[in-house]
């Protein structure tokens, strides 16, 4: 059989304590080390089939969702924004034609074909999917004898923590080969934990995270700082919390620590503005939910965008729902949909 395929389906992650800046922008190695949750493949997910076929046109052609494209080596000497995926396919192509069990690698006419199951720019980090995927099923066809995580995060950083489910966390390193991401708790272990998602805007966002990342290495002052408290404490205590199932220890830290992105944001030159004045009325109607019991029942999170990630148990998750709902969402037009992990469904608002 001269053929090859393999299927792979993965699941967007949410940083718990969020990756930003980089110390190689060509092989992706961050800062600091960050820890994520894997959202549940039943609720949202990519899934990418490969299929290698035995000649040598040495022809790629890439279908995402419904629109197929042909790509080559040529296409990398034009640099607009849209190509650096294209670019990232060829290093992750590289990386697995060096190292792998197939005997002539280059051999093969390449067909790849990716679908998202929720809308790919609403906000929900559908590269980190992707590009999960698209290791996985590298990995697979060509025998690739390195680390998946490794391989994803070539790709696309926070890609490397959707390889895996559950808790998980990307180590920064010097070398590549050991900045890679593994299971911190699988999801077994907290199952009580229920992500909602506001998208509150489903645009594409204005500074894309690479770009906006970028400058703010150059120009942030209060960078280093955050990664220093990051590396030194809050991977340390976020994994403490987790281990132990403190929701309220787990919740405050998951809140400082998207402010403190954001801060580093605001601090970089020229500005990133990535929250707008829902998400800001967003945080403070949880902070205000918050006060009345003792305590926290809700933690927010903001990647680079205005989208929401609310964490919450299972106790409280109905009173969540039923506010945000019919009280929050009606009165202030705030939200366009609400995913959850509990049921699974896009609900309308
Ligand atoms: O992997 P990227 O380039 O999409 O960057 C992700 C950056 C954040 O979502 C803001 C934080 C994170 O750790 O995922």
């Amino acid at each position: 059989m001269n053929n090859i395929s393999a299927t792979y389906e993965c699941a967007p992650n949410i940083a718990l304590i969020k990756y930003w800046g980089k110390s190689d922008d060509e092989l992706i190695i961050p800062l600091n080390g960050s820890i994520s949750i894997t959202l549940d493949t039943s609720v949202l997910s990519s899934r990418t089939t490969i299929l290698l076929i035995k000649s040598n046109s040495h022809k790629i052609y890439v279908t995402l969702n419904s629109a197929t494209q042909e790509i080559d080596d040529g296409d990398l000497n034009k640099s607009p924004d849209d190509l650096i995926n294209k670019k990232r396919l060829f290093i992750m192509l590289d990386k697995v034609r060096q190292n792998c069990i197939l005997q002539d690698p280059f051999e093969y006419e390449i067909r790849i074909c990716s679908s998202n199951n929720f809308p790919t720019a609403c906000g929900m980090a559908s590269s980190a999917s992707g590009f999960a995927c698209l290791a996985y099923c590298l990995s697979k066809a060509f025998g690739y004898k390195g680390d998946v995580s490794e391989l994803a995060r070539l790709g696309s950083g926070s890609a490397c923590r959707s390889c895996f489910g559950g808790f998980v966390k990307w180590n920064t390193a010097t070398d590549s080969a050991f900045s890679l991401s593994r299971v911190l708790f699988p999801a077994e272990h907290w199952p009580q934990m229920n992500i909602v998602a506001l998208i509150l805007e489903d645009g594409k966002k204005a500074v894309s995270s690479t770009h906006g990342m970028k400058d703010t290495v150059l120009t942030s002052q209060l960078l280093p700082q955050r990664v220093k408290i990051v590396e030194e404490k809050r991977l340390k205590m976020m994994q403490q919390f987790i281990g132990d199932k403190n929701f309220d220890q787990f919740a405050k830290l998951v809140m400082q620590d998207s402010n403190s992105f954001h801060a580093v944001c605001l601090d970089t030159y020229p500005p990133l503005f990535y929250l707008n004045d829902k998400s800001k009325e967003i945080i403070q109607f949880i902070n205000e939910f918050n006060k009345i019991d003792p305590e926290l029942k809700v933690a927010y999170s903001f990647d680079a965008g205005p989208n929401c990630f609310l964490f919450v148990l299972d106790h409280h998750i109905a009173e969540l729902l039923f506010l945000i709902k019919n009280i929050y969402l009606n009165n202030s037009d705030l939200g366009e949909k609400i995913v959850t992990s509990a049921d699974g469904n896009f609900l309308k608002s």
